[in-house]
């Protein structure tokens, strides 16, 4: 029998019930809600990470103008494999035109060195060469067999601007050769040829060949020269491309290391190409040095001719300071004579360091800074 009073405490009995369920529907309710929020937070780097799809739409777009995405197998260059060598050759060498060819000593000289321009412009294949290199030539007539002459080399002068910097010539400095023979004056065949041409004269040109006396990239590498007579000839190139400023405004090229030249000539008349050097020194005090040995004015502390090789001894300390710099390079060219007298030089100058020359120098060879090319 329920009392109305009985019924009312039986509902209110009731209501923690109701509340409890109530209240799992709604934790259930935002667990899930807290769920879908967790999840997509996780979500949103899927959608980043289809962004790329984007970026490969653009790289196949960029793929059509640019190489291939797959790399191709590295090629090793070989050094200086872009310096030219033997556009022309013996069988059909380029006539060239003289445009220039005048001497370059002073009254009261010895012998006969001339400098000689040729004009390339109408080489084709175009022949150029860069500083350091050698162009061969063959001289007009027969030997006493009856047989063309065979060719010469000469190393080259100018830059590859050319010494009126358009690029299109080449130029020379050469010894006329003399000897005496029983009593008889002889004149070297290609030698004689080439200081007796005239301009408007055509003559047969080869190469360009050599790589041993190529001036290295560095704008910092300093440079020793170390020459005899015309074997200032690549120096003289070396030092335009360095100094001359027409010239670096053609190459760009920012020489900022230490040059030094060490000249051997018979005579103060015989020094070659002195008025450039000295406008050189004027202008570059902190970059370039110049020595000369003249032999027939100056004499050596044992009272013989004074040599380059004497020169080299006098300046042991700085020199061999220099070479110590990884950054030094030294070019050795002229007479073929000179080569012991320097080496016994560069043994005395060593030792004075403490160094050893005949270890020392293939290893400056092995690392390209050793450049030899006499004749
Ligand atoms: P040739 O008629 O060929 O006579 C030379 C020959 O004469 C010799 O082989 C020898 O048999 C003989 N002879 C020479 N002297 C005597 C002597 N005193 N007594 C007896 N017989 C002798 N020269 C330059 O002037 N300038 C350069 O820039 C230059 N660069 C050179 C670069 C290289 C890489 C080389 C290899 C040589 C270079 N020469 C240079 C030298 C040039 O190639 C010639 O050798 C030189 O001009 C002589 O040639 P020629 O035809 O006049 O003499
Ligand atoms: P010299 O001839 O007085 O003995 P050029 O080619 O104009 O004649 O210049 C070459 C220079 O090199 C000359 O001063 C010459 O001197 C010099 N010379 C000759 N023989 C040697 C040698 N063995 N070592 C170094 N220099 C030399």
């Amino acid at each position: 029998m329920y009392s109305q009073a009985k019924v009312i405490a039986g509902g209110l009995a009731h209501i923690p019930v109701v509340i409890a369920v109530f209240y799992f529907i709604l934790t259930t309710f935002n667990k899930r809600a807290l769920k879908f929020v967790e999840e997509s937070k996780t979500k949103k780097p899927e959608a980043k990470a289809v962004e790329p799809k984007k970026v490969t739409v653009l790289k196949t777009e960029a793929a059509k103008t640019e190489p291939a995405k797959t790399e191709p197998p590295k090629v090793v260059k070989k050094k200086h494999a872009d310096v030219p060598v033997n556009i022309y050759r013996p069988k059909t060498p380029y006539e060239g035109t003289v445009v220039e060819n005048y001497s370059l000593l002073k009254e009261g000289a010895i012998g006969r060195v001339n400098h000689i321009t040729f004009d390339l412009k109408d080489s084709d294949p175009f022949l150029n060469y860069v500083e350091g290199q050698s162009i061969g030539i063959m001289p007009a007539g027969e030997d006493a067999n009856g047989k063309p002459h065979k060719l010469r080399l000469y190393s080259i002068a100018s830059t590859r601007h050319g010494d009126d910097f358009n690029g299109n010539t080449v130029s020379l400095c050469v010894r006329q050769l003399q000897y005496e023979k029983d009593g008889e004056t002889i004149n070297g065949v290609c030698s004689t040829y080439l200081c007796d041409i005239k301009p408007g004269d055509k003559v047969k040109i080869t190469g360009p060949v050599g790589k041993e006396m190529l001036l290295p990239d560095d704008e910092d590498a300093n440079i020793v020269m170390l020459a005899t007579g015309t074997g200032i000839a690549p120096m003289r190139a070396y030092l335009r491309r360095m100094f001359e400023p027409t010239e670096k405004e053609k190459n760009k090229w920012n020489f900022k290391g230490k040059a030094w030249l060490f000249m051997g000539a018979p005579k103060s008349a015989n020094l070659l190409y002195e008025e450039d050097l000295q406008r050189y020194l004027i202008d570059n005090p902190n970059n370039f040095k110049y020595t000369k040995a003249i032999s027939r004015e100056q004499q050596n502390t044992k009272g013989g001719r004074m040599y380059i090789q004497d020169r080299v001894l006098e300046s042991a300390n700085e020199l061999f300071n220099m070479i110590e710099d990884e950054k030094t390079h030294i070019y050795l060219c002229g007479l073929k004579g000179m080569e012991p007298g320097i080496d016994e030089a560069m043994t005395k100058a060593a030792e004075e360091k403490g160094l050893n020359w005949s270890e020392l120098r293939p290893q400056l060879k092995k690392a390209g800074r050793w450049h030899v090319e006499t004749y």
